[in-house]
């Protein structure tokens, strides 16, 4: 596997890969890789002549007070589960190789104003903004993104149908831990009591699928979901919100398919969770 740290490495890999006809896959990640990331490589591994992985830490998606600073990384690990699974590059740039003081970014209305957008003002400016360099860069055919990050999924295909990217975006299923919580890299951020208290997630959304029915009003699948989450003590919601398919726009009457999505603090980590419902 070959490890790039510039832009210009990686144009002149990718030259050679197109002037032979390979299809490349990429998967966009911030690194600190865990299974969650490994089923996007897996599945691109499956579907391309060729996987980029990128791992880098995208400043400009993090808002003042957030943790970029002390989000987790370990490139030596990523590289080998990368190596493992099977890809062929991995992409691992400075900030500076990103951003030589820009002065144009990539930004997103109606589907970012809700959910994750309203709570982390500019985050989707900096995803759609990195995520269409990393299309630029990569030339690749299709890129890979978790259902977990599920507002980001929308927003990106909204994107590449907006700005006609000739990219084709697989989104794929939240991988969970043996208990049920969703894998993420902040997970790392628990200590053992938090780790347990974090469950309250994935008992949440277990509750929502359970009752949740064709033209309930959206109120009342909120109420029981919040239930469990106020049901632990370590856990503060951020938002429970069950929104439409099209705009992500709230809905009050659960009559079309939704999308039921939620952020919750465990102590000072954040995280998501979320499932669809089709009817
Ligand atoms: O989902 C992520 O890890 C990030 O938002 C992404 C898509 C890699 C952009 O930095």
């Amino acid at each position: 596997m070959k490890t790039a740290k510039t832009v210009m490495e990686v144009r002149s890999y990718v030259k050679t890969w197109k002037a032979e006809g390979k299809t490349i896959g990429l998967v966009p990640t911030m690194g600190f890789l865990h299974q969650g990331h490994g089923s996007l490589i897996k599945k691109a591994v499956e579907e391309n002549d060729i996987v980029i992985v990128s791992d880098f830490v995208n400043p400009i998606q993090f808002g003042p007070g957030e943790d970029l600073e002390s989000y987790p990384r370990d490139f030596e690990a990523d590289k080998k589960l990368c190596e493992r699974l099977g890809a062929d590059l991995i992409f691992h740039p400075e900030p500076e190789e990103m951003y030589d003081k820009p002065c144009t970014a990539v930004d997103m209305t109606v589907l970012s104003d809700g959910l994750c957008g309203s709570k982390r003002p500019g985050h989707f400016r900096g995803v759609c903004t990195v995520v269409s360099k990393l299309f630029n860069i990569t030339k690749a055919d299709r890129a890979y993104f978790g259902q977990k990050d599920a507002q980001q999924l929308f927003i990106i295909k909204k994107m590449v149908a907006d700005l006609n990217f000739d990219i084709e975006i697989v989104g794929c299923p939240i991988i969970r831990e043996e208990d049920g919580l969703a894998m993420s890299s902040r997970n790392s951020y628990l200590s053992e009591e938090e780790r347990k208290a974090a469950l309250c997630l994935y008992k949440a959304v277990k509750r929502g699928m359970e009752i949740i029915t064709k033209n309930m009003p959206a109120a009342t699948l909120i109420e029981a979901m919040t239930a469990v989450i106020e049901n632990e003590p370590m856990a503060r919601i951020d938002y429970i919100s069950v929104v439409d398919l099209e705009e992500l726009k709230e809905l009050k009457s659960i009559d079309k398919p939704a999308l039921v999505a939620m952020a919750v603090y465990i102590g000072k980590t954040r995280l998501i969770d979320n499932f669809l419902y089709e009817l």
